[in-house]
This record gives structure tokens, C-alpha cells and sequence, in this order.
């Protein structure tokens, strides 16, 4: 199973950027661009992550990002996580980046963005690995906040898929960004907003992205369970969830295999992610091993977490269809 998993092409449609900056590049960036981290070593700074919930991560998530500075180190964060990917056989992924947390650091949009983008071209020619950036605001910031920097996104807009909402989700409903996302949604992109695992409110913020938002996608989504009005919604609309159970694990103690199991019964569109890698030290396989370690998933079940992944990316039909069957020819070989 172990094997079938890792050789298994995959997708990824919920790993954050900022998330995938390892503690041997934080160091190597940090002795580059003459800044001094609070730890000896790597080991020691992996020693010191404690997470227990979503602001204590985001603590040390937004302290992390501070050795970014120059386009190329952007570039070499985004070659590094995509080389990664594909060492692990995933042919497509969706990128979230939080330009806010660097733009408030005096780092400008315009080297965040030409960073990254320049290494998803190199990555699809060199490596052969496809991806699409998805633009998050910060929803402990202000919704002015997040109208200028999808103002400051307009010139670049061919270099995005969608946008997305991260970061504090305490007090911050999806609602505060309504007229932000219908500006997106007009500029073409794709909507996705987090709703993280046992957030205060998930609900009544569930319903605000379906209803009000109109996204097209929800970021985790596993409290959806609790609600079957939401369910139906969820699934007449086609909606996918971006599960990452690694990153579920650090807040309620288990990798979320139940719901998992009955998301797939119940035929919603869940996927299977990574979320922050480096901090959570997993990537998509290890995620992917953990929860079947957990939940005794079959092969087919396996295999549609995958599909499911490559239907709900936003993808033109044929580039899905295209996916679904080299990956319909593995599990048939497998
Ligand atoms: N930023 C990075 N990872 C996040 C997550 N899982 N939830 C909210 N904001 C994030
Ligand atoms: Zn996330």
C-alpha cells in the first residue's frame, strides 16, 4: 500500500509557500541576507516548533518568513517545494502565497510574485510539474488591506488561477471580504477561503462562503460533517474540500480518517494535502501514509482522494481528463 501510494500520481491543491520553507533553507537565506535566527542549528529550530492550535502556528509560521527578502529567494522556495512534489510523483499543484506578509516587511508584490513565477516555469520545463498560484489575504488584516493588494495583483493576473483567505479565522468571517472577492471573481479568478478545523463559528462561516462568497472551493471543511444542510450544499454545488490531515493532527489530535472515510461515503469531493510541509513535517505521501495508517482506506478509496484531487483543480477539462487517465492506467497496473 505504502508503494502504491508513493508511486501513485498525484495532485496538490492546499500547500502554502511560506509553508514549505525548510529549516536548511531558512538557515542558508538567513546567513545570505545577514539576519540573525533566534536558533543554533536547523535541528534546534524544528526542536522549538509547538503547535496546539492555529495562532500558535501562525506565530512561528509569519516569525519563519522573515529570511525571505529577494526574488531569488522566492524563486528558490518555490523550485525547492515543486522539485519536492515531484520527487513524490505529483504532476500538478496549486500554490497559496500571502503576499501581505511580506509586503508589511518592506518586501515589494512585484519580487514576491516574479520570484515564484519564474520558478514555476522553470519547474514545469525542467522538472515536469505543472502548477497555478493562488493569491491568499491575510483575514486578520484589514479588508482595504486586501482590495490593494488585488489591486496591485491587476498587472499579474495571468500569472493567477484564484484567491484565497488564510491566516487568524477568529472573528474574521468570510464576510468582511465579500466585495474583495466579487472584485476577484470579476477579474476572472477562481474563490477558495479556509475554514479550518474547529474554528469558532465554522459553521455560520461555511455557510457565508457558500452563500455569500459563492466559492469554489473550501480550504479544510472537515466541520461540514456536523451540518447536513451544508453537506447537500456542498455536494449540489460540486464544492471540494482540501482536507490536510498532518496539519489537522496538531489541533484535534487525530488525522481526521473518519471524516475522511465518511466525506468519501457520503460522495463529497475531499482531497488530501499538505498545508505547511516543513512545519508539519509532511508532505502530500506522508500525509497520504499517515491517514491510511489511521483509517485502513482501500486502494479504490486512495485512488479517488486522487481523482477527486485533479477534478476540482481548476483546470481546463481536457488537462483534468488528461490527468485522470494516466491515473486511471496506475491504479489499473497497481
Ligand atoms: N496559513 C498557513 N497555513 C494556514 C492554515 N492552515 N490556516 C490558516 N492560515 C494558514
Ligand atoms: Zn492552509
Amino acid at each position: 500500500m505504502q508503494a502504491f501510494i508513493e508511486n501513485m500520481p498525484k495532485a496538490e491543491l492546499h500547500v502554502h509557500l511560506e509553508g514549505t520553507l525548510e529549516p536548511e533553507l531558512s538557515f542558508q537565506l538567513a546567513q545570505k541576507n545577514n539576519i540573525t535566527l533566534a536558533y543554533a542549528t536547523p535541528e534546534a529550530l524544528v526542536a522549538a516548533y509547538d503547535f496546539h492550535d492555529l495562532p500558535s502556528f501562525l506565530t512561528i509560521y509569519y516569525a519563519g518568513m522573515g529570511v525571505l527578502m529577494t526574488e531569488e529567494d522566492f524563486y528558490q522556495l518555490t523550485w525547492d517545494y515543486l522539485a519536492k512534489a515531484r520527487s513524490q510523483q505529483t504532476l500538478y499543484a496549486e500554490l497559496f502565497f500571502d503576499p501581505q506578509a511580506h509586503t508589511t516587511r518592506g518586501v515589494s508584490f512585484v519580487t514576491v510574485i516574479t520570484g515564484i513565477h519564474e520558478a514555476q516555469i522553470a519547474a514545469k520545463a525542467q522538472l515536469g510539474i505543472d502548477s497555478q498560484l493562488i493569491m491568499c489575504f491575510l483575514r486578520d488584516m484589514s479588508a482595504e488591506s486586501a482590495m490593494q493588494h488585488l489591486t496591485m495583483a491587476k498587472p499579474y493576473v495571468d500569472w493567477l488561477v484564484g484567491v484565497g483567505l488564510d491566516s487568524d479565522e477568529k472573528n474574521n468571517p468570510p464576510s468582511k471580504f465579500k466585495a474583495v472577492f466579487a472584485e476577484a471573481r470579476a477579474m476572472g479568478l477562481k474563490l477558495t477561503m479556509h475554514c479550518d478545523v474547529n474554528q469558532d463559528n465554522t459553521l455560520i462561516h461555511m455557510a457565508q462562503c457558500i452563500d455569500e462568497i459563492e466559492v469554489d472551493r473550501i480550504d479544510h471543511g472537515i466541520n461540514s460533517l456536523e451540518d447536513p444542510v451544508l453537506i447537500g450544499k456542498i455536494k449540489d454545488k460540486k464544492l471540494g474540500l482540501t482536507v490536510c490531515p498532518v496539519s489537522n493532527r496538531f489541533v484535534v489530535q487525530s488525522l481526521t480518517a473518519k471524516e475522511v472515510q465518511t466525506m468519501l461515503d457520503n460522495h463529497m469531493l475531499v482531497t488530501i494535502n499538505s498545508d505547511d510541509p516543513a512545519y508539519f513535517r509532511a508532505y502530500l505521501n506522508e500525509n497520504l501514509i499517515e491517514l491510511q495508517n489511521e483509517g485502513q482506506f482501500s486502494k479504490a478509496d486512495m485512488a479517488t482522494l486522487i481523482a477527486n484531487a485533479f477534478n476540482v483543480a481548476w483546470l481546463p477539462l481536457e488537462q483534468k481528463q488528461a490527468y485522470l487517465s494516466i491515473l486511471a492506467d496506475y491504479v489499473e497496473n497497481n
